[in-house]
């Protein structure tokens, strides 16, 4: 039997991604356990609780489950709450457990990423004001100091901070994630601090690790004009898009912070990436609205026949996967897939989810772009922030009661892409058939009969 398969270059990483708070469980000591003790802010009342109790030792399970799945990379987080549970008072046990599940994966052949910042913060961190307090810089450079310097004979790839963009629209304007604030003042300055700590954090893993790559972990989240030709749509969507998914990137290109009419040089921000993590999950569609301008007079959507999530926080927009590497790909950076993904606890859309923009991120590593690894997430279902347990992002299912783990279809879909370093038409025919025909088109397909026409 002919099959037509998409490869990928030699040595092109394979993984899942996680983080210690989603994971670990029984975090007490950091600003979203407190958080979670809250009425109203998480979905149900649902908290982190033992998560995938990777602190009670199942991260063993899971990463065995990794590499027998034919993964040759695993992206996880640190969680400051542990290594430094309060100020300058480093917890050596803790460090030494970080250690051993780095050493086990590297053991498993699961070359680490290793995370810095995931969205939390030590309680003591928090009721020091947090990220809007200036002091944070070289608080968590005096942390990632000691982290680096504990673990840099295991780690070689760093990922300073995850999403800064989400981080601080969900924590300062929006009010999703702790401390729950609305304001855009509050906005602005926690990512000028975030800008500078991770200007420091780059300087200071390079000091103690020359060979490191590090980089961040960007959200890039796709925005299209509503009306294609309109141009007030075009307008809105592209002032959203700059201000989201620029605002980082650019101040770790040239040193210039610029959000909304603020401006500010912070020259040891440039140049500031070895590599480019990309986050990619969806794409929206952006309509000028006069009423809005605290959302820079737009509002935006999926549209109405996308291919959904089951609670609708995901639309299936392959093509934004496309959009995101060419849009990391003006960097000239190496670019890393550090997150992509789809909640489903069904395993009904993932396995054409994952189909979809795997062939994406294959189009670019043909092209020859710099594209060096693939992160799913996630490994295992696990604490979704304010959505708590509502959504199931993992190749596996979790019942965080009884900590049982069940395999979904779209992990043996995984498995095989790991191991064939591609994808062919026969896995896809296996798992996401309704796809087929788009992704390998067949002699009755309409692209080909155009064609021949
Ligand atoms: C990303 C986060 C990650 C997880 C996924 C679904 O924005 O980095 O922790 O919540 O979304």
């Amino acid at each position: 039997m002919i099959r037509a398969i998409h490869h990928f270059p030699q040595g092109f990483l394979w993984g899942t991604a996680t983080s210690s708070h989603q994971v670990e469980g029984n975090n007490t000591n950091n600003d979203w356990w407190a958080w979670e003790q809250e009425a109203g802010r998480i979905h149900h009342g649902q908290r982190s609780g033992l998560a995938c109790d990777w602190w009670g030792g199942r991260w063993r399970e899971d990463l065995d489950r990794a590499a027998d799945d034919g993964q040759s990379a695993h992206r996880l987080s640190i969680e400051w709450s542990r290594v430094e549970p309060s100020p300058a008072v480093w917890d050596e046990d803790a460090l030494d457990q970080y250690r051993q599940i780095i050493r086990g994966a590297l053991d498993r052949g699961l070359m680490p990423m290793v995370t810095l910042h995931h969205f939390t913060n030590p309680a003591w961190v928090a009721e020091q004001g947090g990220w809007l307090n200036p002091e944070i810089v070289p608080r968590f450079e005096r942390y990632v100091r000691k982290v680096v310097s504990s673990l840099e004979d295991l780690v070689g790839l760093w990922v300073t901070i995850n999403e800064p963009n989400v981080y601080v629209v969900f924590s300062f304007l929006t009010g999703h994630f702790p401390p729950g604030e609305k304001s855009m003042g509050g906005t602005v300055s926690a990512a000028r601090n975030m800008v500078r700590a991770h200007a420091a954090a780059y300087h200071a893993i390079h000091e103690i690790q020359s060979g490191a790559l590090v980089g961040l972990a960007h959200h890039y989240r796709g925005m299209a004009p509503h009306r294609a030709k309109n141009p007030l749509d075009r307008w809105a969507a592209r002032i959203r898009s700059k201000t989201f998914n620029d605002l980082f990137p650019r101040a770790f290109t040239d040193g210039r912070f610029r959000f909304l009419s603020r401006r500010e040089f912070i020259p040891q921000a440039a140049r500031t990436q070895d590599f480019i993590g990309l986050n990619y999950y969806s794409t929206e569609r952006v309509v000028f609205d006069p009423r809005k301008p605290a959302e820079l007079f737009g509002r935006s959507f999926y549209r109405d026949d996308a291919d959904l999530s089951p609670t609708g926080f995901v639309a299936n927009e392959p093509t934004g996967m496309w959009a995101a590497l060419r849009w990391a790909r003006k960097s000239k950076l190496p670019i890393y897939i550090t997150e992509n993904g789809i909640e489903d606890d069904a395993d009904r859309i993932r396995p054409r989810y994952l189909a979809k923009h795997v062939r994406q991120v294959w189009r670019a590593a043909n092209f020859n772009w710099q594209v060096k690894g693939y992160f799913h997430w996630s490994l295992i279902d696990n604490f979704e922030w304010e959505r708590g347990w509502t959504q199931r992002w993992g190749l596996c299912a979790l019942d965080p009661t009884t900590q049982e783990r069940k395999r979904r279809p779209s992990a043996d879909l995984y498995r095989e892409i790991c191991n064939a370093n591609g994808i062919s038409s026969e896995m896809v025919a296996r798992y996401a058939p309704e796809v087929l025909e788009e992704m390998f088109p067949g002699p009755g397909s309409p692209e080909l009969k155009a064609e021949n026409s």
